[in-house]
């Protein structure tokens, strides 16, 4: 029952993407088996290994009609590439298979839920509707009633064509739910977040608009994402149109994280918090999935549609990355986020130095590579004189560097990718507030080739950007504006 469209994807993935190199690819961050990826979808655990589907297009480093690209691991960390799963193959996703999610079902089989988007001509409109697929972690065939949840579900005032990226969740007594990013029709149209229910996760029913924006994070609310952590509850999404606040909100596409609690009566979600969920400048659609050890795991593209580069592909048959999976916890009702604790396991050749005192630029013998993992805290080397700005370089020669530098007395951390590749002159910067715990400030910066994750603290902030940088240039050095003193740990990763 596989269909002619889908076949052919998977015929050009086959021979398309072995014409690319292993080491023009990031090596444990999943990229496009070929061509076109955006969002992560259908993030889960289903017989023995992890499912990460993605919103691809093979053809082209462009985006264009989705497919569901998929891949699998034991790690989170090696991905294989398997066969694309969904094509827009039916009538009624033929303009595209958007995002979504999957869940095991009780009698073995793998649920897919998505969005189907398809073009109502006497009309002139596109349309979003939600449809499921079911199969065996391979091959999935739709189901012949989709739409399950076409545009007749939604309550009144909401658009026909905004409405998508379905998340689907079981509960403890076997019900079955999902949140949809819906939209209010005419201007503004700010973004709502729909609760649907299921006894069975075929036949779905309306539930609440469970949390609306009040025009304060953007417009249109995509990639919605909800789950009980610590305690509270979580609300992912990623807002359009976003206006900038102070340094924790940046113009355009954003992710916003509100924490608070759900209240199970009324199907209504009240916030008390909020954040941003990465201050960097490559971020965007996060989903989670919830491990078979109880760990809440999030990954998302590590792209916005903002900083989308084609010219940073430079022939490159791919584009498009996802970031490293990361382990959310909630404490004083703020996101964390830690790397997943399987990189622990491919560490190697430690280096390490401490106390080491830094006054201008520093090279340090052993520190460099692009695949690799360096821990770095640093302090002013008399309490009551602090240093005035504190960088590190990396991804450095004499052409390129990356550069993270924080400054203590404005307590802002800031990375600049200027010189790291790109062509272009959309943002190469930006800039967090951070809290120095005891003015010292702790980083764990995470490098795969072309991208770098910063995890400051404890993981309570993360600031994440691709660079495009040869790979060729592989050097640090460590730059102290006064005097500063820092320990540094550096492991190669894999
Ligand atoms: C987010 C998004 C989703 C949509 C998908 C289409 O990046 O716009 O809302 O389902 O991309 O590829």
């Amino acid at each position: 029952m596989i269909n002619q469209k889908l076949l052919f994807a998977r015929d050009y993935e086959k021979k398309a993407g072995k014409k690319i190199g292993d080491e023009s690819r990031p090596k444990f961050h999943l990229s496009p088996c070929v061509g076109w990826m955006n969002d992560p979808n259908g993030f889960s655990f289903y017989q023995g290994e992890y499912h990460l589907f993605y919103q691809s297009n093979p053809y082209d480093t462009v985006w264009d009609t989705m497919h569901w690209g998929h891949a699998v691991s034991r790690d989170l960390l090696r991905w294989n590439y398997l066969p694309a799963a969904l094509a827009p193959d039916e009538a009624y996703d033929a303009e595209g298979c958007f995002s979504g999610s999957a869940l095991p079902l009780a009698d073995g089989r793998q649920l897919l839920m998505y969005t189907g988007v398809r073009r109502e001509e006497e009309r002139g409109e596109t349309i979003q509707a939600q449809c499921i697929a079911v199969g065996d972690g391979r091959n999935y065939r739709k189901y012949e009633k989709n739409p399950i949840i076409d545009t007749s579900a939604l309550p009144e005032g909401m658009s026909r064509s905004d409405f998508r990226d379905p998340k689907i969740w079981q509960e403890e007594d076997g019900s079955f739910h999902c949140v949809a990013g819906a939209r209010r029709s005419g201007q503004p149209g700010l973004g709502a977040i729909l609760l649907f229910g299921s006894p069975d996760g075929f036949s779905w029913k309306f539930e609440s608009v469970l949390v609306e924006n009040d025009g304060r994070f953007g417009r249109m609310w995509e990639c919605p994402d909800f789950f009980a952590l610590d305690g509270k509850h979580i609300l992912l999404c990623s807002p359009q149109d976003m206006l900038p606040e102070g340094l924790e909100y940046h113009n355009g596409n954003g992710t916003l994280c509100l924490v608070g609690e759900y209240d199970k009566a009324e199907k209504k979600f009240r916030w008390e918090k909020h954040q941003a969920v990465d201050g960097g400048i490559d971020f965007y659609a996060p989903q989670t999935m919830l491990a078979p050890d109880g760990r809440r795991i999030m990954i998302a593209w590590m792209q916005n549609w903002e900083t989308c580069d084609q010219n940073g592909t430079d022939g490159k048959k791919w584009f498009g990355q996802m970031t490293l999976p990361r382990e959310l916890s909630v404490k004083n009702g703020r996101l964390y986020q830690q790397p997943v604790r399987e990189l622990l396991a491919c560490r190697s050749n430690k280096v390490e130095y401490h106390g080491i005192f830094v006054s201008g630029e520093l090279v340090l013998n052993g520190i460099e590579g692009r695949v690799l993992e360096l821990e770095l805290t640093v302090r002013a080397k008399e309490a009551e004189n602090p240093y005035r700005k504190f960088s590190v370089c990396f991804a450095q020669d004499n052409t390129y560097r990356t550069t993270l530098s924080y400054r203590p007395h404005e307590s802002v951390l800031k990375i600049d990718r200027t010189y790291s590749g790109s062509r272009r002159a959309y943002v190469h910067q930006r800039s967090s507030l951070v809290s120095a715990g005891n003015g010292e400030l702790k980083l764990r910066l995470i490098l795969d080739r072309f991208s770098a994750e910063v995890f400051i603290g404890d993981g309570e902030q993360v600031m994440t950007a691709v660079i495009m940088t040869d790979l060729s240039a592989k050097g640090f050095s460590f730059i102290a504006d006064g005097e500063a003193v820092m320990d540094v740990i550096k492991y190669d990763l894999f």
